[in-house]
């Protein structure tokens, strides 16, 4: 309505942090599902946010997705005055090779400047391969970096749309679907009332390592994503930034 209309964007990232019950909102003008600019309004508020977080030495874990791919673009070596090491949070799961986090992470750390590791996992493991991949020394050595990250920044994608572009098999999309899935989020699928239904079997870290971690950035807009984020931040951790659009915002504060 009028009031709504007349309110400002600081009082809209007020409402939205307490209705998600998270550490702070920061929204961007405008719907990032209209215009790709907005897109990178949400990256570079990202990297502003960053820069006020970042301490001496900095393990950064990194999902992947099209906001990332933007948010990787908007970094300079301004933030590489700290000490910055850029890891894949996860494994692969199934995005194109730019919208991987492996490529985010090198993109990352080449416009900052910094370091980086990469993470080459295969996409989806069966419970067996899963227990001796995660023995495997190389692999358990960048485990555990991104187990001691200080900062996380990631995507939140709505469900059916995650589970199609992932090229997810027929009797993981029943699941998904038929647990009326609604966002993702790390290879996690919730419903509305943000309950898992589905987790994809991936390497690299799991929801419940986030409450250890100090930083946790969420980057996702677009009206479109209302749902998948209300759902998401359901298990979010407390201390979760999370930098949207008016276009999500409106819709979350419509509910
Ligand atoms: O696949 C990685 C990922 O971060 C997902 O967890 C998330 O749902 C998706 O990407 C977001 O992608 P986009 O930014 O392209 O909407």
């Amino acid at each position: 309505g009028l009031m709504r209309e007349l309110k400002g964007i600081d009082v809209m990232e007020l409402e939205l942090k307490n209705r998600l019950g998270i550490k702070k909102a920061i929204i961007v003008p405008g719907n990032s599902d209209e215009s790709p600019m907005v897109k990178s309004e949400l990256g570079k508020a990202c990297a502003t946010s960053m820069k006020k977080l970042l301490g001496g030495k900095n393990i950064i874990a990194v999902t992947g997705g099209s906001t990332m791919a933007t948010v990787a673009e908007q970094l300079s070596p301004d933030l590489g005055n700290k000490e910055l090491l850029f890891v894949p949070a996860r494994g692969g799961i199934g995005e194109d090779v730019q919208n991987q986090a492996n490529t985010v992470s090198s993109i990352m750390s080449k416009n900052t400047h910094s370091k980086h590791r990469v993470f080459y996992v295969p996409d989806q493991v069966s419970p067996e391969i899963y227990e001796s991949l995660i023995k495997e020394p190389a692999i358990h050595e960048v485990l555990e970096l991104i187990k001691s990250a200080s900062m996380v920044l990631h995507g939140i994608g709505d469900a059916i749309t995650m589970a199609k572009r992932r090229k997810t098999p027929p009797d993981e999309m029943k699941k998904i679907e038929g647990g009326k899935a609604v966002g993702e989020a790390f290879g996690y699928y919730f419903n509305e009332e943000g309950e898992i239904v589905h987790k994809a079997l991936t390497i690299g870290l799991q929801l419940n390592d986030l409450t250890r971690i100090s930083n946790v950035i969420a980057v996702a807009g677009g009206s479109s994503k209302a749902k998948a984020i209300k759902s998401y931040m359901k298990q979010a951790p407390s201390s979760t930034i999370l930098i949207t659009d008016e276009g999500a915002a409106r819709m979350l504060l419509k509910g």
